[in-house]
């Protein structure tokens, strides 16, 4: 009896819970969405290149983003951002739901469209190999 309780909480409380993952996991995750591999090049020029698209005042990734993702970085606010990069920020890429959320925003900043899996795929690859 007691089980017919448990189970369905356990349900409920799933989805409100972070999403737990890893960089490479995600790697994983969005190249198989794309149904190619990942590129750590191609990820690097999307990040440094000024894009047109978006929104004038933030035409790149490093607008806010150093083009260094070991350091720190600034939101147009001029509230600091902690290090992209997983080895200078151990808590990045751990959480789906934070990073999906932040590529829709920040993609649609960027380039006014939401990134495809296959750039998903490419950034977090070159952002893990720093
Ligand atoms: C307008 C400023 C701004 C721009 C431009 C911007 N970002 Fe961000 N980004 C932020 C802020 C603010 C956060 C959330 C705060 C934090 O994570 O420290 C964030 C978080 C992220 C995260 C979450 C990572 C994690 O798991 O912790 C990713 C991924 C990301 N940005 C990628 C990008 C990419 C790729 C671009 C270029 C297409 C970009 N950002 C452009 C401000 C920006």
């Amino acid at each position: 009896m007691k089980y017919l309780f448990v189970l369905p909480l356990c349900l409920l409380a799933a989805p409100l819970a972070a999403q737990s993952t890893t960089p490479a996991d995600l790697v994983a995750q969005y190249s198989a969405e794309a149904g190619t591999e990942a590129s750590a090049d191609r990820g690097r020029d999307l990040f440094l290149a000024t894009h047109t698209g978006g929104k004038p005042d933030t035409p790149s990734c490093t607008t806010c983003h150093s083009p260094d993702p070991k350091a720190m970085g600034q939101a147009r606010t001029g509230k600091p951002i902690d290090p992209l990069a997983p080895s200078a920020n151990s808590e990045r890429f751990t959480d789906l739901k934070f990073v999906e959320k932040w590529f829709g925003r920040n993609c649609n900043s960027v380039f006014g469209r939401d990134c495809t899996a296959a750039e998903k795929a490419d950034v977090v690859a070159w952002l893990s190999s720093l």
